[in-house]
């Protein structure tokens, strides 16, 4: 008895696929049902077989793998793209910034900054620089993250002095926007974090306060609670609706239109990203028409508590 016959004979029934040779030659994929029949004294009689072609179902299986290859080629392929690209971006990009702040220094050039037109020229290009390396740096922090290698360098942190660090950096754009600042902070909130990523989360949620709540307050609150660094950003602005809520979080979610705002859809991506590498969570309350909040909470010890 072979194999086939004697797993059927010992279960009840076998099942196996294999290919086969029809009379003319051609082949096809057979599925086979093997049955033990028995007679009403549990006596072996003989088995029935059931043979069905499966070739088309065994076809698409074939060809679903064939794209699931393609496709995790494709994406390997863009990643590989995104993180070449973005560092040979950055290159240029920071000699052409270095090159303009020598230019700058330069007496010409000062004579034509003295000129209001020059002037507002230079600082639209520092803007449009400064526009395109927060791209590029965004697209080197996703190529990082999608190939895990985002590092993170802990040490000290206090993290009452980010965030005077960052608002000072983010004055004047408050002002520009018509945004009052109202912040209220515990001090000596000291964990052991990256500076420069804790950094980035704080710049991200304040930007966005920014953008979508301009002419209206912000307000950030810096707490101590127990064992963690508790950080609330409030704005008055646009709010999100409950269904957008968790999607903005995700790699080039937006709940708005490019029309109405710039943007990439990383900021949270890569903030929430930031947050889970260093123990902590992240979190957005909000109302559309009101105003959002977003809550971040950071373990003093860091990463897994070491
Ligand atoms: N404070 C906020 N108020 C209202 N909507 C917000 C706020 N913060 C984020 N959002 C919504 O979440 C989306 C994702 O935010 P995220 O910061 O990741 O991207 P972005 O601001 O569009 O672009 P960028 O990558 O330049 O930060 C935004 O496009 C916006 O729809
Ligand atoms: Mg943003």
């Amino acid at each position: 008895m072979d194999a086939e016959l004697s797993t059927a004979s010992l279960h009840g029934r076998h099942e196996s696929e294999c290919e086969r040779v029809r009379k003319d030659g051609s082949r096809y994929w057979a599925h086979v049902i093997t049955t033990a029949l028995r007679d009403s004294d549990g006596r072996l009689r003989g088995f029935a077989k059931v043979t069905r072609d499966v070739t088309d179902k065994r076809r698409a299986e074939e060809e679903r793998e064939r794209l699931l290859l393609e496709l995790k080629e494709a994406v390997a392929a863009r990643d590989e793209f995104l993180s070449i690209a973005s560092h040979e971006l950055k290159t240029p990009l920071t000699s052409v910034k270095l090159n303009l702040r020598a230019l700058e220094h330069r007496t010409e050039v000062a004579a034509v900054k003295t000129e209001g037109e020059g002037s507002r020229k230079l600082v639209r290009i520092h803007g449009q620089i400064d526009r395109l390396a927060k791209l590029v740096n965004s697209l080197l922090d996703v190529s990082r993250i999608t190939a895990n290698r985002l590092d993170f360098h802990l040490e000290e942190v206090d993290l009452g002095e980010v965030l005077q660090d960052v608002l000072g950096q983010f004055k004047e754009e408050l002002d520009r926007a018509g945004c009052s600042l109202h912040l209220r902070t515990d001090t000596g909130v000291i964990g052991r974090w990256d500076r420069l990523r804790v950094d980035q989360v704080v710049s991200n949620l304040l930007s966005n306060a920014i953008k979508y709540g301009p002419g209206r307050p912000v307000e950030v609150d810096l707490q101590r609670l127990g064992r963690s660094a508790r950080l609330v950003v409030r704005d008055h602005g646009i709010g999100i609706s409950a269904q957008d809520q968790e999607r903005i979080f995700q790699r080039f979610e937006r709940a708005v239109s490019i029309q109405h705002y710039g943007g990439f859809g990383l900021g949270l991506w890569i903030s929430r990203q930031i947050v889970d590498n260093l123990g902590g969570s992240i979190a957005v309350h909000s109302e559309p028409g009101l105003g959002s909040t977003f809550i971040v909470e950071l373990p003093l010890s860091g990463p897994s508590g070491g």
